[in-house]
């Protein structure tokens, strides 16, 4: 069983692809027994704590390791891994369970004071358009202060982000041809020195406000300065004309 101190092992990447739930250049650490095995990306980790509210015995802070899968059933364990928002834990079964299932529809959700939550079946490029991570869980910064762009760090505790995550003018979220897109999955690009565009069917919901709209195209703010958001209204070109 890994012990959170150390550093975390790089998996193996196939032979030109990236494997699934994990991002690229993360190092992931693992904790299992015979019926289940649990990774956690340190990286990926901006403590939500679903899992600890759920299950403290198996998921302990403090603790070492703070992960002990042998004390729950691992069909709980793995029902709670799947409450991660931030795609920081994953699970695989080694005694015939049900492995991790893609989520039945694409949501979006806008977190209050913080990163947006996804829950799809999932891909994010870098800059260039590349793939660097498919998954069913992911968190991204709106705030702008990540270190690791386009995910959520946790930076926006530290940078005193407020937004009460309600959904600004609708008319920026783009229905498209949902039915005519081939396949389901959300595609998120981070536009160099601008938003994150979204492709693919999704449902964005603003968390706590009761605010929902369909789509199959948004640019979404991640300089934390739209007056619009969470989408991008284009203030990130005057911040990055003023130098900022
Ligand atoms: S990315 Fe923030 S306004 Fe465009």
């Amino acid at each position: 069983m890994d012990d959170e101190r150390d550093p975390g092992t790089p998996p193996a990447p196939p032979a030109g692809g990236v494997t699934p739930g994990v991002d690229r250049g993360d190092r992931l650490h693992a904790f299992r027994d015979d019926a289940i095995t649990v990774t956690w990306s340190r990286r990926r980790c901006i403590h939500v704590a679903a899992c600890v509210f759920a299950r403290p015995d198996v998921f302990q802070p403090g603790r070492r390791p703070w992960v002990d899968v042998a004390q729950g059933d691992p069909g709980d364990v793995a029902d709670t891994v799947l409450r991660c928002p931030t795609g920081a834990l994953h699970y695989v079964r080694t005694d015939g369970g049900v492995a991790e299932p893609a989520p039945a529809a694409n949501t979006i959700v806008v977190s209050r004071n913080g990163p947006v939550f996804v829950a799809a079946d999932v891909e994010v490029t870098d800059e260039s358009g590349a793939v660097r991570l498919v998954d069913t869980r992911v968190a991204l910064c709106r705030c702008g202060r990540t270190a690791n762009a386009p995910l959520c760090d946790g930076a926006h505790h530290a940078a005193g982000f407020r937004d009460a995550a309600a959904l600004g003018d609708t008319s920026a979220v783009d229905d498209g041809d949902v039915a005519a897109r081939p396949g389901t999955r959300l595609r998120i690009e981070p536009v160099a020195g601008g938003p994150l565009r979204v492709t693919g069917p999704f449902t964005l919901l603003g968390a706590g406000t009761g605010q929902a709209v369909a789509g199959a195209r948004v640019k979404l703010c991640r300089c934390g300065r739209s007056a619009n958001k969470p989408f991008c209204d284009g203030s990130h070109r005057a911040a990055e004309a003023a130098g900022g």
